[in-house]
C-alpha cells in the first residue's frame, strides 16, 4: 500500500513536470506568434502603423508613442497571463483527474488480489487484507426516476446527499449556498415536504421528491430530528442499490472545499469523527485500574470517539448495505435509540455468541479537514496556527445555536471576518 503510494505520488510528480514543460512550450509559441521578431527588436513598422491608426492619429509625439506601446504590451502581458492561468487550471483538472484514476486502480488491483483464487501468502511485511469491497452490480429497476436524477447530478458515480423538511430551511440556504460557493455540482436534497421542494427549485438546487410512501411520508412530515435520522438509513439504501457512492450530509454543515478532493474510498464506510484529538478520533488503549486485583490490577480496553452519522462516504457495497439494513431495521422497532449510536454500534461490535458483527471496512476522516464544531470553538479558534489553516468542511454538531454559528464560520472562513468565531462560548449554556 505504501510502496504503490509512493509510485503514484511519483507518477503525478512525474507527470506535473510533463505538464510544465508542455505549458513552457506553449507559452513560448504563444509568444513567438504575437511577437515574431522577439520582445526587443524594433517594431515592426507596419505592425506599428497600423495600430497607430486605430488609436488617436492626431497625437503623434514620440513619447505617446511608446507609451502607447508600453501599454499595448501590458495588455498583452495580461492575455498571456489569463492564458496561463487558464492553462494552470486545466493542469489542476487533470491532475485531479489522473489521481482519481491511479487510486481506482489501485483499488481494482487489490480487489482481484484478494477475491483471485486461494494463493500463498507472500513475504513478511507484504501481507495485506481485503479492505476495498467490490462494488454491487446497479439495479436501475429500483427507482427508474432516482436513476435518471442521478445521471444528470453524480459526478464519477458519486454525490453529497441531504434530507431536509421545511423545519431546518434556514440552515438549508447556508448549506447549499457553501456548496455552490465552491463549486461543487454533485449535490441532491431529498426534499421531505413540498415547501422544501419549492424552496430548492426557486433557487437551482438539485432536488428529488421521494413517491408517495405512507409509511416513511408521515415520519418525514412530522419527524423530529431522530425520526428522520432514522429515515435516512431507508432513503440511502437506493442511492447505493443504483450503484452510487453517496457522501451523506447532514445540513447544519458548512462547506469550504470540495471534499471529493479529499477521500481516500478504501473503506465501505469513511466518516467524520466525533472525536477532538489523535487518540479520541483514531483510537487509543484506555486503561482501566482495578487495584484489588493486585498484579492484574491494571485491564487495557479500546476505546474511540464515535463516527458522525451525519457526515460519512459510503460505497456501493453489500457491508454497506447491509450497515444501513441493519441500523433501519434497529431504528423501526423499540426500543427506541439514537440513530448515531445505533450506527456505530453496529459497525464496530465484533461477532460473539449469538450475535454476527458487521464485517465492513472503516476509516475516520482527518479531524482537521472535516471538522466538527467543538474541534472549532474549543481548539482552533484559539490557536494562531490552526485559525490559519482551512478545513473542507465545519460540522455544527456540538452546538444547539446550530444557524448563528454556522453564519459565524461563513464570515471568519469566506469573509475572513477575524473576531466573526468569538461572541460564542465553547459549550452550549444550556
Ligand atoms: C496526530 O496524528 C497525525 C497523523 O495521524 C500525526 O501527523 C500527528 O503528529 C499526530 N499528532 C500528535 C500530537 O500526536
Amino acid at each position: 500500500m505504501a510502496s504503490r503510494r509512493e509510485k503514484s505520488g511519483q507518477s503525478v510528480l512525474g507527470s506535473r513536470i510533463a505538464v510544465a514543460i508542455g505549458i513552457g512550450i506553449l507559452v513560448g509559441c504563444v509568444c513567438a506568434f504575437l511577437f515574431p521578431h522577439g520582445f526587443f527588436s524594433p517594431p515592426n513598422p507596419s505592425l506599428q502603423s497600423r495600430r497607430l491608426v486605430k488609436s488617436n492619429l492626431q497625437i503623434d509625439s514620440s513619447s505617446c508613442d511608446s507609451s502607447e506601446r508600453i501599454s499595448m504590451l501590458k495588455s498583452d502581458i495580461a492575455g498571456l497571463s489569463e492564458k496561463n492561468a487558464e492553462l494552470m487550471k486545466q493542469v489542476r483538472e487533470l491532475n485531479d483527474k489522473l489521481r482519481l484514476a491511479e487510486q481506482g486502480k489501485g483499488h481494482a488491483q487489490e480487489q482481484v488480489v484478494a477475491l483471485d483464487k486461494p494463493h500463498e501468502a507472500g513475504p513478511f511485511g507484504t501481507v495485506k487484507g481485503l479492505r476495498t469491497n467490490p462494488t454491487v452490480m446497479a439495479d436501475e429497476s429500483v427507482n427508474p426516476r432516482l436513476a435518471k436524477i442521478l445521471t444528470e447530478v453524480a459526478v464519477r458515480k458519486e454525490l453529497i446527499v441531504a434530507l431536509a423538511n421545511s423545519n431546518v430551511k434556514a440552515m438549508l440556504e447556508v448549506w447549499f449556498t457553501s456548496i455552490k460557493r465552491v463549486g461543487i455540482t454533485n449535490y441532491l436534497v431529498v426534499a421531505l415536504d413540498d415547501g422544501i421542494a419549492e424552496f430548492c427549485k426557486s433557487n437551482e438546487v438539485p432536488f428529488y421528491k421521494r413517491d408517495p410512501d405512507e409509511d416513511i411520508d408521515s415520519v418525514a412530515r412530522g419527524g423530529g430530528n431522530h425520526a428522520v435520522s432514522g429515515l435516512k438509513f431507508r432513503i440511502l439504501r437506493e442511492f447505493l442499490q443504483l450503484g452510487y457512492s453517496v457522501l451523506l450530509s447532514d445540513v447544519d454543515i458548512v462547506y469550504l472545499q470540495n471534499p471529493f478532493d479529499h477521500l481516500y474510498r478504501d473503506s465501505d464506510v469513511e466518516s467524520m469523527t466525533d472525536g477532538h484529538n489523535n487518540m479520541t478520533a483514531y483510537g487509543y488503549n484506555d486503561v482501566f485500574d482495578e487495584p484489588k486485583m493486585g498484579w492484574a490490577r491494571y485491564a487495557h480496553t479500546m476505546r474511540i470517539w464515535v463516527y458522525n452519522s451525519g457526515f460519512f462516504y459510503i460505497r456501493p457495497t453489500i457491508p454497506s448495505i447491509e450497515l444501513l439494513d441493519r441500523v433501519a431495521d434497529r431504528l423501526a422497532r423499540p426500543p427506541s435509540a439514537w440513530d448515531q449510536a445505533v450506527f456505530n454500534e453496529e459497525l464496530f461490535y465484533p461477532s460473539h455468541p449469538g450475535y454476527v458483527g458487521l464485517y465492513a471496512a472503516k476509516r475516520t476522516m482527518d479531524y482537521y479537514l472535516f471538522m466538527n464544531s467543538k474541534v472549532l470553538f474549543k481548539t482552533v479558534r484559539k490557536d494562531a496556527n490552526l485559525r490559519k489553516f482551512k478545513p473542507v468542511i465545519i460540522h455544527i454538531n456540538y452546538h444547539p445555536d446550530k444557524l448563528p454559528r454556522m453564519k459565524a464560520v461563513v464570515e471568519f472562513y469566506v469573509n475572513g471576518k477575524q473576531d466573526a468565531l468569538e461572541p460564542f462560548p465553547d459549550g452550549s449554556d444550556w
